[in-house]
């Protein structure tokens, strides 16, 4: 199991002290649910293990793997920075009272509409991603009015962090960030440094997901470091921040618990190598920003399903079908990735069978589970997949017409409802019937 679960005297799974079958008969299936104390946990260890380690450090959570205003709320409350990437992110922080000087705006392609709206309601620190966009914020920097604009730059450190194709982002040819090669980086951090509007606070580079080794990591901050020199060197200016994004990888299944790095050593290899290649290039410890998504929301979270058909192909297979499917958590079709499941209403019991659990949408590839083994399945069980914290709600669609599930917290035994589930009406409520297609004479 992965989190704070336990079976009770009912043989029912229990999430953070809260019976999965009260929850799934109360609030109805799909659901995602958190373990409040457990996303705490985890934003605190980050806390604790970078400070122990580095004189100034900021945790940035990346909003894109789980974000709703609660969730804000609760970053807000731990200190932790908001990671965005789109202007729905820094929206939903702005709404929820975040305070937007410890938000960093990402983004490859930025809107104009999303450039008008963080230039207004104020930015901790604009991450610029290619001389077309610094051209651009040159310009609108002018009109900034809280002074000079807080900018980071994010640099491709071309290093290869052997994980999925689809998560892979600091190889050389990537469409983020500006690549090191033929001083193509130093000349727009000049360029930026030289046009007097904006705050060059540091450089920026994210590896990749899901990485369960953490020499890239090392290997990415000798390149960072080494640009940092190289750009005080040429500029005469020491950038004071570095922030080198997220990517620690967690298991999503109990036999793959020992092959991920602790937080605790990701921490230990990070402040070690920065310190140690600043010392090597002879730069400043500059402040150190780390952007964990995954690695702080996957494990508090699960998601409750109904089982509906249980269909045996003799010989074959045994198709368990649960009530929602590649709509709620798409990651096993698009990434392979696995996932492990217990059945909440009787978690312990014999004869387990070997069964494919999967969704309700028309497409074959809507596998939860391909294969797993499961105590026998009836129709009415309810289904947990566990370890779905991160990029499922935030990937959600509504493939299908399928509303997109609810979100609970559990807060100190007792779900709390943080975002409702979505009901058929809301599928439609942006749907209009133009008038040449009213009926007539209506
Ligand atoms: N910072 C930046 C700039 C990022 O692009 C990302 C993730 C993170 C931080 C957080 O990385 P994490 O600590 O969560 O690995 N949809 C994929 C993951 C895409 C990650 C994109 N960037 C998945 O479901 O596996």
């Amino acid at each position: 199991m992965l989190g704070n679960k336990a079976v009770n005297e009912k043989n029912h799974l229990e999430i953070a002290g809260c019976d999965v079958v009260l929850l799934a008969d109360k609030l109805g299936t799909p659901l995602y649910v958190f373990d409040e104390a457990l996303l705490r946990e985890n934003m605190r260890e980050y806390k604790k293990v970078f400070e122990e380690r580095y004189p100034e450090v900021s945790i940035a959570f990346a909003g894109k793997a789980f974000l709703c205003s609660a969730m804000c709320r609760v970053l807000g409350q731990e200190g932790l920075w908001l990671d965005t990437v789109s202007g729905g992110e820094y929206y939903t922080a702005l709404g929820s009272g975040f305070p937007m000087e410890q938000v960093l705006f990402h983004g490859n392609n930025k809107s104009p509409e999303e450039h008008s709206l963080v230039l207004k309601n104020g930015i901790g620190r604009w991450v610029i991603d290619s001389e077309s966009e610094l051209d651009l914020l040159i310009e609108e920097a002018q009109k900034y009015e809280r002074g000079k604009l807080p900018v980071f730059f994010r640099i491709t450190p071309g290093i290869d962090p052997h994980t999925h194709a689809f998560i892979t982002t600091g190889k050389v040819d990537s469409k983020f960030g500006l690549p090191l090669m033929e001083g193509i980086a130093l000349l727009v951090v000049q360029k930026a440094l030289s046009c007097g509007y904006l705050d060059v606070k540091g450089i920026h580079c994210h590896i990749g997901s899901q990485i369960d080794t953490l020499e890239p990591f090392g290997k990415a901050i000798e390149v960072m470091v080494r640009f940092l020199a190289e750009v005080g060197e040429k500029t005469r200016c020491l950038l004071p921040e570095l922030d080198l994004g997220g990517g620690l990888g967690v298991p999503y299944l109990d036999e793959d618990k020992g092959r991920f790095p602790s937080v605790e050593s990701y921490a230990e290899i990070i402040c070690g190598a920065v310190k140690e290649n600043c010392q090597k290039y002879k730069v400043p410890l500059p402040h150190l920003f780390v952007e964990p998504g995954r690695s702080i929301g996957n494990t508090a979270g699960s998601t409750i399903y109904r089982v509906g058909t249980v269909k045996e192909i003799p010989g074959i297979k045994k198709y368990v079908a649960v009530d929602g499917g590649m709509a709620d958590n798409p990651r096993p079709v698009l990434y392979d990735a696995k996932y492990q499941s217990l059945v909440g209403n009787r978690v312990l019991g014999g004869g387990k069978e070997k069964v494919s659990i999967v969704g309700k949408c028309c497409e074959t590839g809507d596998v939860i589970i391909g294969d797993t083994e499961l105590v026998p399945v009836m129709r009415g069980d309810v289904l947990v997949v566990e370890g779905t914290g991160a990029y499922n709600h935030s990937m959600a669609s509504n493939y299908n017409m399928i509303p997109r599930p609810g979100v609970v917290f559990i807060r100190e035994g007792k779900p709390v409802l943080v975002v409702r589930p979505e009901s058929w009406y809301d599928l439609t409520r942006r749907d209009i019937i133009p008038d040449y297609l009213q009926e007539e004479g209506e």
